[in-house]
């Protein structure tokens, strides 16, 4: 029964909607162990190296530009499955569409600041954690 790792960000505007504290118990609620954690805020550099993989998109300028905006956290989570379970827990990319309960649907503003990121795979789970911490900051 090996964890696995997924990794999140709560975006700006969910930052700045206050609910930071409500992600964070639904997270826990959920069963997931934080092995990392921080408030940071990116640069633009930073955002468009992120999101690279969405370079060729339409909405990429417009990405890069709202992750880039404001304050974020950041977060390693440990569950088994961890990368389904949390994409589970946050719903649907577009808020309006995403399940009742889930975290985007309850702190979610439309789909560009749909509240969370998780990510897509237990290979970008582990390359999007090493964008963001160093070992000595995992526990
Ligand atoms: P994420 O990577 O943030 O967890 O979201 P996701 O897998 O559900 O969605 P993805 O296709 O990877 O898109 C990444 C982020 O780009 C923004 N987006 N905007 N305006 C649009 O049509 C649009 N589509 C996607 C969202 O912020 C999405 O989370
Ligand atoms: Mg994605």
């Amino acid at each position: 029964m090996g964890a696995n790792i997924t990794f999140t960000m709560i975006k700006p505007t969910a930052f700045k909607k206050n609910c930071v504290g409500k992600i964070l118990y639904k997270i826990s609620e959920a069963g997931f162990r934080v092995v990392a954690m921080k408030v940071t805020k990116l640069t633009k550099a930073q955002a468009m190296k992120f999101y690279e993989i969405h370079a060729a998109r339409p909405f990429y300028g417009e990405l890069v530009e709202f992750m880039s905006s404001g304050p974020i956290v950041a977060a390693i989570l440990e569950k088994e499955n961890a990368v389904e379970a949390y994409r589970t827990l946050i719903g649907a990319t577009n808020p309006a569409e995403a399940a009742e309960g889930t975290i985007r649907k309850e702190c979610g503003t439309n789909i560009g600041e749909n509240a969370v990121h998780g990510s897509d795979s237990d290979e970008n789970a582990i390359l999007e954690a090493n964008f963001f911490f160093a070992q000595t900051e995992r526990f």
